[in-house]
């Protein structure tokens, strides 16, 4: 029986272009949302951006632009990644649409006037580049985790949530129902979370300090704490309370997010969704991080994975797949083009490129490009199990594309792959071709592995929408009925037999050429030369690139840091005194930085690398031959603006 089916991402900050990590998330909710196709349920996929909050009017004042026009700019640069990452959603949400700000008023009332909601003088530790108030226990060094800066003690009068009143409530919501927040590990960290008293929550912030936000309903003095607002967005782009597609989807909901937003999602948002008596959340799926070379992804260390330029270089579906393949769903994983490659080549041209042209030319080898008809009375004599092999793996596919399971899914489809692969050297068709008494034999021998391949195309259409809808063609399917997606159907591939006798199947394609890493430098160059905009990022409006702050700094000294090959620690002065962390140790010795006139970009949140703050970023190109530090060509005062 079908039934509907609803999946959430995150609504991204519009502070910072999209990179690996969020595509990640909006991959896996793409795939799960196709897979929900392939079962004939009715779909809804959620994506949008979060567009409230300090942080923004900050980045807009920098450029001279109003809040409204840096938001519309940035926004709409996700949006069209998700376009060229074949990303299907159904509804963007900005949390500026008039229509979500009203839902929120709406709620902010409701639970106001259920008692929920107070007001209170509060004296606190605020973090102004968090916005928001820390404990003592939650800071490091007596400073903002993230900012490295002390918090400053403000009091101040604000709207408070009742939070704490719904502690043992969720508590007992999320013993009952094990899969409620999952995989396991984060849903014994909120259960492990909520062992402590449960604090209520700051939900609004003054308007004297900040302006850009929805007003409280009931007091036009304060805007929403952004959270608040953020995720509400679940339902207000479903038209709660009365909109037909609340009614219909939202008993159906499924939000995935990362773990850096467990809290907000696991604790924050069940609690306002039973204050507002909104019945709860189906699951909440956590996944872990994206880091590169074992560190998080971050402008300063200048490892930011960018997924456009991964997709030109070795094409969507390759990228889709190695995303899908090598997270384990809730874990962290490690980002390399070094393992992206093994994977292109040993799963994709490899097993499942080498079992598909084998297949395609035996048939026309044997057959003149004809699906063989076949005789059934030899047809279960070679069959080798391989059908009902097609049919439990099917079973194993749905389970784990049932829980996010991406990467058992792929691992289920790639032991069918190697069984057909087993399957041609047993059978030896070209054996069999060789004797007019074994013909009808090699019929079926192809006809399996036609029907197989079917199967194959079929459950990696999720995944590879673009190799699947080609391998299907290629397998002499419906070029119609292709493009309808009548075949990404999982009761169609249950029946086994998706390839019919006596078409003509057209002369079988590379579908994922082998790739040299020596070759792939010289292809990316070629690519630069030849097809210069292929491999540039997302044109940007002048806006975003005056929000980058661009500062010529003196190195005042440089020194190695231990442990850390590829990092130097320098100290410039760009006007005023910075540390910063570059990687350019292969490149360069300390001492030849000194009195180097180099370009940082001064406005990045500070990181920290090797237990090292970094305030900002050095410039430098990267070749074969390792980098090179952008300079200028004639000394002027440090903290000279470059633009
Ligand atoms: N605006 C909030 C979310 C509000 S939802 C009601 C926010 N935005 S964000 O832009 O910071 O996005 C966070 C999300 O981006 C993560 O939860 C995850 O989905 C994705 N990722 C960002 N960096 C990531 C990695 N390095 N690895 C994997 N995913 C990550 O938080």
């Amino acid at each position: 029986m079908t039934e509907p089916f609803y999946i959430t991402t995150p609504i991204y900050y519009v502070n910072a272009m999209p990179h690996l990590g969020h595509a990640y998330t909006t991959i896996a909710a793409d795939v799960v949302c196709r897979f929900n196709f392939m079962r004939q349920n009715e779909t809804l996929f959620l994506t949008g951006t979060d567009e409230h909050g300090d942080k923004i009017v900050r980045a807009a004042k920098k450029d001279n632009i109003s809040p409204k026009a840096y938001v519309d700019t940035i926004s709409k640069v996700f949006k069209d990644l998700w376009h060229q990452l074949n990303i299907k959603y159904d509804c963007f949400i900005r949390t500026t649409d008039p229509a979500h700000m009203a839902v929120v008023k709406q709620m902010l009332q409701k639970i106001y006037d259920a008692g929920d909601i107070y007001f209170s003088e509060y004296e606190g530790l605020y973090c102004f580049g968090c916005e928001r108030f820390f404990t003592e226990r939650e800071l490091v060094d007596g400073k903002c985790p993230d900012h490295r800066i002390e918090p400053e003690l403000i009091k101040e009068s604000n709207y408070f949530f009742k939070m704490s009143r719904y502690q043992d409530w969720l508590i007992d919501h999320i013993e009952k129902h094990s899969d409620f927040i999952r995989p396991e590990r984060y849903r014994n960290e909120v259960l492990a979370f909520l062992s402590e008293p449960l604090e209520d929550l700051c939900i609004s912030r003054p308007k004297k300090r900040l302006k850009w936000g929805i007003t409280l309903p009931f007091d036009k003095d304060y805007v929403t704490y952004v959270w608040f607002d953020a995720l509400l967005n679940y339902i207000s782009a479903l038209g709660y309370p009365d909109g037909e597609p609340f009614k219909k989807f939202w008993p159906h909901v499924q939000h995935i997010i990362a773990k850096d937003i467990l809290k907000p999602h696991g604790i924050y948002w069940p609690i306002m969704l039973k204050a507002a008596g909104i019945p709860m959340y189906n699951h909440l799926n956590v996944h872990g991080y994206w880091n590169v070379d074992q560190s998080k992804m971050s402008k300063s260390i200048g490892n930011v994975v960018e997924p456009l330029q991964l997709k030109n270089v070795y094409g969507l579906d390759a990228f889709r797949f190695f995303l899908m393949r090598d997270m384990v769903f809730g874990l962290d994983s490690n980002f390399s083009e070094e393992a992206l490659v093994q994977r292109i080549n040993a799963d994709l041209a490899n097993d499942l490129g080498n079992l598909f042209s084998r297949v395609v030319a035996m048939v026309h080898k044997y057959f003149k490009g004809i699906v063989p008809e076949i005789d059934p009375e030899v047809e279960d004599q070679f069959q080798l199990g391989l059908e009902s092999d097609a049919l439990s793996t099917i079973s194993e596919y749905e389970q784990a594309m049932e829980t996010f399971a991406f990467h058992k899914a792929l691992v289920v489809i790639w032991e069918l792959i190697a069984k057909m692969n087993k399957y041609v050297d047993v059978t030896s068709p070209w054996v069999l071709a060789k004797k007019k008494s074994s013909q009808k034999q090699l019929q079926v021998v192809i006809s399996n592995l036609l029907n197989g391949l079917g199967v194959i195309a079929g459950l990696i259409y999720p995944i590879m929408p673009d190799t699947s809808a080609a391998m299907q063609k290629h397998l002499g399917m419906d070029p119609d009925m292709i493009k309808k997606g009548r075949f990404n159907n999982l009761d169609i591939l249950k029946a086994w037999k998706t390839i019919k006798p006596g078409m003509q199947i057209p002369k079988g394609i590379t579908l994922f050429p082998r790739i040299d890493l020596k070759n792939k430098v010289a292809a990316q160059k070629e690519l630069a030369a030849g097809e210069p905009l292929s491999v540039l990022k997302t044109e940007i409006p002048m806006e975003a690139f005056g929000a980058i702050d661009l500062r010529v700094a003196t190195v005042l000294s440089a020194e190695s840091i231990p442990r850390a090959k590829k990092l130097l620690k320098l100290e410039v002065d760009l006007g005023e005194k910075r540390t910063l962390v570059a990687g350019i140790a292969a490149s360069y010795k300390p001492e030849d930085l000194v009195g180097k006139q180099v370009i940082v970009v001064a406005n990045l949140k500070p990181a920290k690398i090797m237990g090292i703050v970094s305030n900002g970023m050095v410039l430098a190109a990267v070749d074969d031959n390792g980098c090179s530090l952008v300079t200028i060509d004639r000394n002027v005062k440090p903290g000279t603006q470059v633009g």
